[in-house]
């Protein structure tokens, strides 16, 4: 039989032209080689490579402490396993805010060394002009508005964004600066729905909400809340969709019984030879 074509990889372009036709947008995170495996070929358009990482696979409490060496890691792993799917990693804090030059340099090197397709970075207006640089470099950039993890002390926590009229207004001219500055997509997080209907309607790019709704042109979710590995956190806007925690506890509930009971390895599990 001959082999199948491999599958058209999802590029810029690609996205653009899923919001003109209102095809909705799948996008996860991922932190490895055999996950981007499973999820590329479940059919997800995006693989994001999130500085959640730190928190999700390292134990940080945030992703401030994320690094740029870490992100290069987890982003050159997820690249191995996919084959359809863009792949984008999150620039972590620091590596982009400072000056342009320094964006373009650390972006620069994630895209040489990993493979990937893209960036992501958090901010609107204050970061537009360095979104323009790197883009003009010929670096695809992701933005992220609304609830931006990288600031949450001075967000005072993890909560809704744009819920009175004057942080809307801001969030309306973040995804437009973001928009006008070369941004193929951008993710808004927590977020009122009508508040991101308005923004995605807005804009020729496609937005990709987490907590924002369901007007997005596309969702994005945390790879390990949807699966319920990750047994500490849940919020809201989070929907299990298995419940993987418990089904690890118990196959190595099991695996601690039979080996404390003797009865793992049995022959069958042997070499007798
Ligand atoms: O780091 C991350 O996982 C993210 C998503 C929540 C959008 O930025």
């Amino acid at each position: 039989m001959p082999e199948a074509p491999a599958p058209k990889p999802v590029t810029v372009h690609a996205l653009l032209q899923m919001k003109e036709k209102r095809e909705r947008i799948v996008m996860l995170t991922c932190y490895d080689a055999l996950f981007a495996r499973l999820l590329d070929a479940s059919g997800v358009d995006v693989l994001l490579v999130g500085d959640s990482v730190n928190q999700v696979l390292a134990g940080a409490e945030s992703t401030l402490s994320a690094t740029l060496d870490q992100m290069i890691y987890h982003t050159k792993i997820v690249r191995r396993g996919a084959q359809r799917a863009m792949v984008v990693c999150d620039m972590p804090y620091l590596t982009y805010q400072v000056t342009k030059e320094e964006a373009i340099r650390n972006g620069g090197r994630v895209m040489a060394e990993t493979g990937c397709h893209a960036i992501k970075v958090e901010g609107g207006r204050p970061i537009a002009d360095t979104v323009r640089a790197v883009v003009d470099v010929g670096i695809p950039v992701m933005g992220h508005i609304g609830l931006t993890p990288q600031s949450v002390h001075a967000l005072g926590g993890y909560r809704v964004q744009g819920r009175d009229d004057k942080t809307a207004q801001r969030l309306k001219d973040d995804a437009r600066a973001l928009e006008d500055a070369g941004a193929f997509a951008v993710v808004l997080e927590l977020v009122p729905t009508p508040l991101a209907a308005e923004i995605t309607n807005s804009l020729a790019i496609p937005t990709i909400g987490i907590g924002a709704g369901k007007d997005c042109d596309g969702q994005v979710l945390v790879l390990h809340d949807l699966l319920g590995l990750n047994d500490r956190f849940s919020a809201k806007f989070v929907k299990r969709y298995a419940h993987l925690a418990d089904d690890v506890k118990q196959a190595v509930q099991g695996f601690a019984a039979e080996v404390r009971e003797g009865k793992y390895p049995d022959p069958e599990h042997s070499f007798q030879k």
